[in-house]
């Protein structure tokens, strides 16, 4: 087991209802508030009105209009000039993944003098930032529980994903229902998400019994509490396990004193929704078993064969690179089951940019690092077999 270092300062107030604490949680930071939110589910929901309600004795400042992918010009550089203006003490995030990586940015930026930009590059690191509390409404990345973020800047083509200790979310609300309305195709590309930052922490070179257990029952009670959500998307009890085992996915406490895999799949994704657009979790679909085929290897197959027997049930009396193949089918069998689109050509990525893109991940990702370590040209590769 590697040594670590672990803390997260994060409260979770879990469960139906919890939101009527939030002026009492709110009041601890002060009374002037960024809301930030997407483009316009939490309107839909109720849960606006039920916010600016609550919040009626609060000065509120709003950011709206956050996408998917969230971009640094404009949302994240408005953000950050609300905040500077307006001597903002705390920012509530409401909506998904991608409002709240958003509000993670500005929370750094508005406290930082420089570009934010540094911040997001790694080019400086922030000292402080403005307390950030959220309400997540979509059950995928865990970014209610982590400090990491995922920022787009669309004329470089950059994606980037990176961690900052203060950008930990202080207080998250975690309400399942507010998770019902979350349409088919979202909770699909969710829990594919949520189950590659399991895969992304299981195949590592060093890992425990505890961990490994963990992580299997992660990934079990994803797929089966997705598939429930799916058929019956105001199952409480499905959404609010799904909404815990996604909860997990970022912060590390899965895989505590693992080695490091490098997260290969999450780098090829950014790069993928960095030059098109699309949604996170269903460019980790297309990617993961392509992914998986190609590092299969002698060093590899017995973590395949652990993960086939554990997460799938198959048969362990058997060839081992045939339960390893067997369990790469499964992986794609159950994405495709949920009706993911499992093809690079489905999401509207054809060959042109694949050389490109290889190259972008080459230089910017570090994956000569991974557990199996890949360069431009297994990134071409893993790539072209998506199409
Ligand atoms: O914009 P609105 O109108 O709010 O609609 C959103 C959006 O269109 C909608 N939605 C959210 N909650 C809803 C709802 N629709 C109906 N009912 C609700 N209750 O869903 C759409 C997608 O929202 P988004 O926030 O983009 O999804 P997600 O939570 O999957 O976030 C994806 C982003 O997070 C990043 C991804 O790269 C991507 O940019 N990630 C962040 C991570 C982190 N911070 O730890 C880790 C992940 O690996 C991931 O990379
Ligand atoms: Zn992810």
């Amino acid at each position: 087991m590697q040594n670590f270092d672990y803390q997260t300062p994060t409260r979770l107030i879990f469960g139906k209802g919890v939101i009527k604490e939030l002026p009492e949680v709110m009041s601890g930071f002060g009374k002037k508030i960024l809301l930030t939110y997407g483009g316009g589910s939490i309107k839909r929901i109720g849960l606006y009105d039920k916010v600016k309600e609550l919040l009626k004795d609060f000065t509120i400042y709003e950011l709206s209009d956050i996408q998917p992918n969230p971009k640094y010009d404009p949302s994240v550089l408005d953000g950050v000039k609300i905040c500077k203006e307006n001597d903002i003490d705390v920012i509530l995030a409401v909506g998904g993944g991608s409002v709240l990586d958003c509000s993670k940015a500005i929370a750094a930026g508005a406290k930082y003098d420089g570009d934010p930009w540094d911040l997001i590059s790694y080019q400086a690191f922030a000292t402080d930032s403005i307390p950030i509390v959220d309400i997540i409404t979509l059950a995928a990345t865990g970014s209610e529980y982590d400090c990491g973020g995922v920022i787009s800047r669309t004329e470089t083509n950059d994606k980037i994903g990176y961690m900052d200790p203060h950008n930990f979310p202080l207080v998250s609300f975690l309400d399942p229902t507010y998770t019902f309305t979350v349409p088919k195709n979202q909770t699909a590309a969710g829990c594919a998400d949520a189950m590659n930052h399991i895969m992304e922490q299981y195949f590592c070179g060093d890992s425990t019994l505890l961990n490994d257990g963990f992580m299997e029952a992660g990934l079990k009670s994803l797929m089966i509490n997705a598939v429930k959500c799916i058929e019956n998307p105001e199952d409480y009890t499905a959404r609010a396990e799904m909404m815990l085992a996604c909860t997990y996915g970022c912060n590390g406490i899965y895989s505590l004193g693992n080695s490091e895999s490098g997260w290969p799949c999450h780098a090829i994704e950014h790069a993928l929704s960095a030059y098109y657009d699309i949604t996170h979790g269903v460019g980790l679909a297309i990617i993961t078993p392509r992914w998986m085929k190609y590092i299969l290897s002698e060093r590899t197959v017995d973590r395949f064969v652990k993960y086939g027997v554990n997460v799938f049930g198959i048969n362990p009396n058997q060839d081992k690179f045939e339960i390893a193949d067997q369990a790469i089918e499964a992986t794609y069998k159950f994405f495709e089951s949920i009706d993911i689109p499992m093809h690079l050509k489905d999401v509207g990525i054809d060959e042109s940019r694949i050389g490109e893109m290889a190259h972008h991940i080459a230089v910017n990702e570090g994956l000569e690092e991974a557990y199996v370590p890949l360069y431009e040209d297994d990134l071409v590769k893993i790539l072209t077999e998506s199409l």
